[in-house]
């Protein structure tokens, strides 16, 4: 590991102000996954565009595919970027799913200005426990912390929801004073993935737990809610990628209008990955079907990113209301 840099040095923020804004505001932040470069360009040009703030995170898969120097580089290169397309949006660089207190400790180090401790899977107590770990940590170089409380289903579940551990309302607010957390992500019915519920035939999408949400926000009043899991799973994207050669048979996720009313509420960060993988997929498979004698990566690569461009625009306008809002 190198030298530890602080995340002011990158030209980053961390959620705070970003967040204490957008849970009066009813709108939310995105969180952009991302792994490369043509992902990051594509979050950074659209958030500049309409004038959104985002975090931009990287789980640990990410950063080990990355490469945790480079990405410190790249982070960097997203706020100058920015900058010189004329735009002051606020950027965060947050570890998504963080497992472990070394983790947590080795991105704040090497300039990430908030993490997550995923601890939703221990028991309350443990996950209490390394949560405030985490977060004494962190709060010495003034990273904000995200925590979590219930599970979310995961994509091998074969019925989504009946497997999810809904967030228990009454944890909440002895987990947040406990802990010392600057948001909370809960469980309500989202999974991660492309395949967040399994439908029979004229089945439509079950409405997310808006009643736990209400629940918890009235038990922690104006503190800020995490939604993962929060792909839409573009139907388009679906198709075009069965159309040029994939197989992604019953690819459904949560309804934008479920999203929209989310986003109103005290969630004020909603974390998309999917929908990104699939814009990619959708048109790097349609670049090469049609231009088979192509082999320059950036042809297929930009259409890619062109596309996922137009699909984080479009989130931030019209689903989670953060344009403008910088
Ligand atoms: O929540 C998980 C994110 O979608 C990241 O997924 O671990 O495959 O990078 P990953
Ligand atoms: P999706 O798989 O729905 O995009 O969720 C992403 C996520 O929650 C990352 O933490
Ligand atoms: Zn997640």
């Amino acid at each position: 590991m190198g030298d530890a840099v602080h995340f002011s040095e990158l030209g980053l923020v961390n959620t705070r102000e970003m967040f204490r804004r957008a849970v009066g505001g009813g709108y939310a932040i995105p969180a952009y996954n991302f792994n490369n470069l043509e992902q990051l360009q594509a979050i950074i040009t659209a958030c500049a565009e309409t004038a959104s703030p985002v975090i931009v995170q990287v789980s640990k898969g990410a950063r080990d595919y990355a490469n945790q120097t480079m990405l410190r580089y790249m982070a960097m290169g997203a706020v100058q970027m920015a900058r010189e397309m004329g735009s002051d949006i606020p950027i965060s660089l947050h570890l998504d799913h963080g497992d472990s207190f070394e983790l947590c400790q080795s991105c704040v180090d090497s300039g990430f200005s908030s993490v997550m401790i995923d601890g939703s899977h221990l028991p309350y107590a443990d996950n209490v426990a390394l949560t405030r770990q985490v977060v004494e940590y962190a709060h010495r170089f003034d990273v904000t912390v995200e925590g979590e409380l219930g599970v979310l289903a995961g994509i091998e579940d074969e019925v989504s929801a009946e497997h999810s551990t809904y967030t228990k309302p009454e944890e909440v607010e002895d987990f947040v004073k406990k802990t010392g957390v600057d948001s909370l992500a809960i469980s309500i019915g989202t999974s991660h993935g492309a395949y967040k519920f399994k439908l029979k035939e004229g089945e439509s999408v079950p409405p997310l737990r808006f009643d736990i949400l209400a629940e918890c926000e009235k038990r922690l009043p104006g503190f800020p809610i995490v939604l993962h899991g929060a792909s839409s799973v573009v139907q388009e994207y679906v198709e075009l990628i069965n159309a040029y050669g994939g197989r992604m048979e019953g690819a459904v996720g949560v309804p934008e209008e479920q999203l929209r009313r989310a986003a109103a509420s005290a969630v004020c960060k909603i974390n998309i990955d999917s929908d990104g993988r699939l814009a990619v997929t959708a048109r790097v498979r349609e670049y090469l079907a049609k231009n088979p004698g192509e082999f320059d990566p950036r042809k297929y690569l930009g259409a890619a990113r062109k596309e996922l461009v137009k699909l984080i625009k479009h989130k931030n306008e019209a689903v989670l209301g953060s344009a403008g809002k910088a």
